[in-house]
């Protein structure tokens, strides 16, 4: 097993590409971390195809494998539920006070601050990285950025669990929760999602596109499940 994160990387914030265009996502995470975790920490319940494709993805890894929560969030819900699998999971977050706030709600798992392009684990130590709707936060130059660090620090044969929305272009709010925060996502075809997967060198499991709940932002959810090449 990996050490577990540490704390924040200094510097500037990431996702801030020179020019500084890109918003502080770290910022406005912290802002709205209660919040966020207030309003998705159930949120699994009303996505049965969510919980299908996560206990198909924990079963292949095997109990007690060593599996990062990429971007895990402020509720740490879906570590719980990989952990609830039998995994050793772990979350790690941009975000200190999400960190903080899914530490407090899910006592007894371990959470720490990383950004998913430098993230606190050696070269392949992990057997597996879920990152759910977490990457949809890099511009979209920077995802490759980050599908090349999950390659690094997973072990050949590796899992890597991906989630965006899909589209093209990208989404923005400059009001969330009711506060004014900025928060963009970048948006992706399922085509895109998987040849950018390959290119970082994992093989394809299984790629797939689902409608949204209803209760979900209305924008088609798109799935990857890679594995790490030998
Ligand atoms: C939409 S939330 C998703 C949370 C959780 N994975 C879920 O499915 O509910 C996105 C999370 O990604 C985190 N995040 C954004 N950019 C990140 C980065 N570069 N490194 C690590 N985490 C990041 C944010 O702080 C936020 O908690």
């Amino acid at each position: 097993m990996t050490e577990p994160p540490g704390p924040p990387q200094p510097g500037p914030p990431p996702g801030s590409p020179p020019g500084g265009r890109w918003p502080d996502i770290r910022a406005t995470y912290d802002a709205v971390a209660a919040d966020y975790a207030a309003a998705f920490a159930a949120e699994l319940a009303g996505k049965p195809a969510d919980r299908e494709l996560l206990d198909e993805f924990a079963a292949a890894l095997g109990a007690g494998a060593a599996v990062w929560d990429v971007g895990c969030g402020a509720a740490g819900h879906v570590t719980r539920y990989l952990a609830d699998r039998g995994l050793r999971a772990v979350g790690v977050d941009l975000s200190p006070a999400s960190v903080a706030e899914a530490s407090r709600r899910q006592p007894g798992l371990r959470f720490g601050a990383a950004d998913m392009r430098a993230l606190p684990a050696a070269d392949g130590a992990l057997a597996g990285i879920v990152a759910l709707y977490s990457v949809i936060h890099l511009p979209r130059e920077q995802i490759p950025l980050a599908l090349a660090e999950f390659r690094r620090v997973l072990a050949p044969g590796g899992g890597l669990l991906i989630a965006m929305h899909g589209g093209s272009g990208e989404i923005e709010s400059a009001d969330w929760f009711g506060r004014p925060v900025t928060v963009r996502a970048s948006l992706v075809s399922l085509t895109e999602l998987v040849s950018m997967t390959e290119q970082a060198g994992f093989g394809i499991t299984r790629a797939l596109a689902r409608p949204p709940y209803p209760a979900e932002h209305q924008t088609e959810r798109l799935y990857v499940w890679g594995q790490a090449g030998g």
